[in-house]
């Protein structure tokens, strides 16, 4: 089953309707529902400032939590952000609220690429082109140790050119859920695109897997219909075991040779990413396509087009233990390092009183966007009070010391930690 499915527009489910029309943090207007799955649900969104279509994917944190999904989610955000090619769908930002969290993703306006097959096949040429696109996507993906292990029609989506999409990396899995042996070994996957070696059970690699699943997605787009395909499911997997199709009368024999290479029910002797780029069939017309380099990625994502002092939730998600962002306060001697609370008090009042404790203390306070620099009279200490927005309600204040001898630690621990602990709802989360 797969994890999101279109809404075809025949019913909404639980809870839907209520959502049109919502602001989120502001920020974002919910629009029609796109699809739903068991954890999330994606809606169509629009960004109130600029009018930018976005689609934002809705979790319950209950619902994760119930399901023990925690993990789970935090390796979606961190495999997310790690991605930026432009035939994945991008990841803007992850907001959350107390239930609740968010995925702002890119909008890819196109709809799905399996919409466009059910009205008929594709052309060779256009086969080949698409085929591309998500080769080097799923290329740039390996090279960085990530799988996706769920390729389907249904997680390839198009853009506004009518240029592919990967989508929904919810079942993917990073190198380091790699087994001593090597082998990759939950079982998921959709049964029609699911390689010979998953029915077995003995573990497997996700490139070649990936590789196995685009072989099924190019057929489906040349032939118009899938190569193992039986009413009943174990007739299927035996299909699928023995590696045996047909090629529809169309199919060109470069094409028929290169999709024999790829549906090799044997992983160890189908075709690999380099030796597909190589193939003849594959290489006819084919532009390498260029994307960011990751420095560049950091600086575009994360500090550009964001109100400032924001802070995308999902630094603290991926960095606290669990959603409560309860975490212990932890000190190394007379040094206050990345020590972080959490509280609902807006950024303005909590400067406000940061700025009477100095007074008090006849510390010189300096003010830099929204934080605050003490010093000791003699600038023997420096004390740094950092105030990131988290989400519309929750900030996240954070403190770093320099030169902090017994006397400048004393300051801290009677008169700020008490101040920061006293913030409406303050809640400490482990430093790094
Ligand atoms: N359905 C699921 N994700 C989507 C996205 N990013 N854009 C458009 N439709 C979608």
């Amino acid at each position: 089953m797969p994890e999101i499915q279109a809404n075809n527009g025949n019913s909404l489910p639980y809870g839907s309707e209520e959502e049109l029309g919502r602001k989120l943090f502001k920020k974002y207007e919910l629009g029609k529902l796109l699809g739903y799955g068991a954890f999330a649900k994606v809606y169509h969104a629009r960004e109130l400032s600029t009018s930018q279509s976005v689609a934002i994917k809705a979790m319950g944190k209950q619902r994760i939590l119930r399901g023990n999904l925690t993990s789970h989610v935090k390796r979606e955000i961190s495999i997310l952000r790690r991605l930026r090619h432009p035939h994945i769908v991008r990841l803007d930002e992850v907001l959350a609220t107390k239930n609740k969290i968010y995925f702002v993703l890119e909008f890819a306006k196109g709809g799905e690429l399996f919409a466009k097959i059910a009205k008929g096949r594709f052309s060779e040429e256009l086969s080949r082109k698409y085929f591309q696109q998500l080769i080097s996507a799923v290329d740039y993906c390996h090279s960085r140790g990530v799988f996706h292990r769920d390729l389907k029609p249904e997680n390839l989506l198009l853009d506004e050119n009518w240029d592919l999409k990967i989508t929904d990396f919810g079942l993917s899995a990073v190198s380091d859920e790699v087994q001593p042996d090597g082998l990759l070994h939950t079982l998921c996957g959709t049964p029609a695109y699911v390689a010979p070696e998953i029915l077995a059970k003995k573990g497997y690699e996700g490139a070649k897997v990936d590789i196995w699943s685009c072989g099924i997605i190019l057929y489906v787009l040349n032939a118009g219909y899938l190569p193992f395909n039986d009413l009943n499911l174990m007739a299927m997997y035996r299909k699928i075991y023995k590696g045996i199709f047909r090629c529809p009368k169309w199919t060109s024999p470069e094409l028929k040779r290169f999709l024999t290479r790829i549906l090799d029910p044997n992983p160890s002797t189908r075709i690999t990413i380099h030796e597909i780029l190589d193939d003849p069939w594959f290489q006819k017309g084919y532009k390498e396509i260029k994307y960011p380099i990751e420095n560049e990625i950091e600086l575009k994502n994360f500090g550009q087009g964001e109100e400032k002092g924001f802070l995308n939730a999902f630094d603290i998600i991926s960095f606290s233990s669990g959603f409560d962002l309860s975490g212990l306060f932890s000190n190394n001697g007379n040094r206050i390092d990345g020590e972080k609370v959490i509280s609902k008090e807006p950024p303005e009042k909590i400067i406000e009183k940061i700025e009477a404790a100095a007074k008090e203390e006849g510390l010189v306070v300096a003010k830099k966007g929204f934080g605050v620099m003490l010093q000791g009279q003699n600038g023997n200490f420096t004390l740094m009070i950092e105030i990131n927005r988290l989400t519309e309600e929750l900030m996240m204040v954070e403190v770093k010391s320099s030169g902090l001898g017994p006397l400048g630690f004393d300051i801290w621990t009677e008169k700020f930690k008490p101040l920061l602990d006293s913030l409406p709802e303050a809640r400490h989360i482990a430093g790094n």
